[in-house]
């Protein structure tokens, strides 16, 4: 990654440090959609209980449905703080990455290890949420899709690295010019304020030298 990119995430990177360090603080972030082969990716899913003062617990199950298919198989599910892997394509594979040490799940995020071309597909994850009221308790049901694509490994393309190199020459050229300009504009003034300067000058010897005559005059006059 590019200086100049990773300069440009570092508001995000800021904004995500935050919203970690807010406890309590849930946000539905979109999940990524782009994964890159033999690489891990975050199927990202996010439901944030809406009643924060009510206690509740959660489940999340998530399911699959692959580019050749045409319904939904289940993939995963996690309960009571344990994790079934039920789709056999996805053995060993994935981790959890929701929320830890709570059966009260707000983030039911997973993580695809070593991802193929074949997990290539719609994900789906479903919240089955059971709000905990005094004398009721209330189910709700959110749920989420994912269209995951993989790509192969990034490398960076010709275009990409010649605009880096274009971008790099245009600030150091507008930088350039920007001096030279300042440069020629200082001289251009203080050349101005010269020739105002000695134009003045004649004009105070002119005014004195006709003052003089006019003396000359009134002295004649007396
Ligand atoms: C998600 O799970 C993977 C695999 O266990 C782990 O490497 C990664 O750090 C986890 N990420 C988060 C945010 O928990
Ligand atoms: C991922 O795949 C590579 C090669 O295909 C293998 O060497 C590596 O052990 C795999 N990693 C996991 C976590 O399965």
């Amino acid at each position: 990654m590019s200086a100049v990119q990773e300069l440009l995430l570092l508001p995000l990177a800021l904004l995500a440090l935050q919203a970690s360090l807010c406890r309590g603080a849930c946000v539905e972030v979109d999940s990524n959609t782009e994964a890159v082969v033999n690489e891990g990716f975050k199927l990202g899913c996010i439901s944030c209980k809406k009643r924060g003062e009510v206690p509740a617990t959660a489940t999340v199950d998530w399911y699959f449905m692959a580019s050749d298919e045409t319904f939904y198989s289940p993939l995963y599910s996690y309960e009571n703080r344990r994790a079934d892997v039920t789709d056999s394509r996805f053995d060993d594979r994935l981790a959890w990455n929701g929320s830890k040490n709570t059966d009260d799940l707000q983030d039911g995020s997973i993580y695809i290890l070593n991802v193929t071309f074949n997990d290539i597909g719609t994900y789906k994850c479903i919240f089955t949420r059971t709000l905990k009221y005094s004398n009721y308790e209330f189910q709700t049901y959110t749920n989420k899709t994912i269209v995951m694509k993989v790509v192969p490994k990034l490398t960076r393309g010709l275009a990409s690295i010649l605009s880096e190199v274009m971008m790099y020459v245009t600030i150091i050229g507008l930088q350039v010019w920007l001096a030279i300009e300042m440069i020629y504009c200082y001289r251009k003034i203080s050349a101005a304020g010269e020739e105002a300067l000695r134009e003045s000058a004649a004009e105070y010897l002119a005014i004195a030298s006709e003052s003089k005559d006019n003396c000359a005059g009134v002295q004649v006059a007396e």
